[in-house]
Order: structure tokens, then C-alpha cells, then sequence
């Protein structure tokens, strides 16, 4: 691949990432990474804990130690957790060590999406629709910072991946 030789995916949580990820690895028989599970292997404690008994601003900075030690080798693909992208540092080492790619996702998809799930500390409480719409229009500059992005709202994921290496197609031809 050309210089920038990762692909990252950045993007709330549940647009995907992670499934897409993984696939789109097998394709290019590169390797897959989830910081996510790189900050828990780290913290030897899963995210929900790393929240509640160290609180966000530990876990944001396991984040962005992880970032920086995984874009150091080329050849992988990178799923970031979702909020990763509203850290100036993080956005340029991501950007200048690969392609960034956003998947995004109608907040009442999103909830469809995570509501049957209890790892994400951030979406917790009484009213979650409200809480990822707050968090998306919070980061919604961020996201736009990405080289492409893909709504996956009403793709399968064997359509989203296809957008995607179709778009890397056209990078490798220019
Ligand atoms: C977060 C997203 C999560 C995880 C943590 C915080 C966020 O990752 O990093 O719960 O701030 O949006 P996913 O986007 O993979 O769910």
C-alpha cells in the first residue's frame, strides 16, 4: 500500500468498527487491532471497571498510549473506541500513520444497535437515545476529520466493507 500504510476506523459506538474491521483484515491479510481490547489486556480489567473504579480521564489516557504504540508498525487494520477521535494527539498520529475511516449511524440505529449490551460505560443510564445524540453532535466535528466515511445505518456489513475497499481502491490508483 502507499505511505500511509494502516487503516483505521474511527466512528461512535455501534457503526461497527469492530466487525467491519475484522473483515476487511481478512481481506487484505493484514492484522486486526482493537484498542479497546488492547487498553483492558493493559489495564487487566475490562472497560466497564477501568471507568468505575479509575474513572475516564485514566482510561483516555491507556487510550492514547495505545494509539500511539499500535500505529508504529504498518499493514494493520485499527478499530478505535469511539470517543479516541476528540483527542487532538490521537487525530494526528492516526492521520499521518493511515487512512482514516469513519462509519457513522443514525442515533436510533445506534441504540438498536447497544441497548442489549452493558460494556459501554458512556451509554448508561436512564435515557440513552438522548445521551448518543449529545455525544454525537459533541463529536461530530471530529468525525468529520476522517479521509472517508461510510453511514452504515441500512448497509449490511458485507456492503460497508465493500464502500470501503472500494474507496482504497481508488487511493492505490491515484
Ligand atoms: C467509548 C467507546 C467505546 C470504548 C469506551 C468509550 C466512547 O468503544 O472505547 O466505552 O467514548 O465512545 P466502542 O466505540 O468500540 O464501543
Amino acid at each position: 500500500m502507499r505511505k500511509k500504510a494502516n487503516i483505521i476506523l474511527t466512528g461512535f459506538m455501534g457503526t461497527g468498527k469492530s466487525t467491519v474491521g475484522k473483515k476487511i483484515a481478512d481481506r487484505l491479510e493484514w492484522l486486526f487491532v482493537d484498542t479497546d481490547v488492547l487498553i483492558e489486556e493493559e489495564a487487566e480489567m475490562t472497560i466497564p471497571a477501568i471507568f468505575a473504579e479509575r474513572g475516564e480521564p485514566y482510561f483516555r489516557a491507556l487510550e492514547r498510549a495505545v494509539i500511539t504504540r499500535v500505529c508504529l508498525e504498518a499493514e494493520k487494520v485499527i478499530a478505535t473506541g469511539g470517543g479516541a477521535i476528540m483527542d487532538e494527539e490521537n487525530i494526528r498520529v492516526l492521520k499521518e500513520n493511515g487512512t482514516l475511516i469513519c462509519l457513522t449511524a443514525q442515533p436510533e440505529v445506534i441504540l438498536s444497535r447497544v441497548q442489549s449490551n452493558t460494556d459501554r460505560p458512556l451509554l448508561r443510564g436512564e435515557d440513552p437515545l438522548t445521551k448518543i445524540t449529545m455525544l454525537l453532535n459533541a463529536r461530530a466535528e471530529a468525525y468529520e476529520k476522517a479521509d472517508f466515511t461510510v453511514d452504515t445505518s441500512y448497509f449490511t456489513v458485507d456492503e460497508v466493507v465493500e464502500a470501503i475497499c472500494a474507496h482504497l481502491r481508488t487511493i492505490l490508483r491515484t
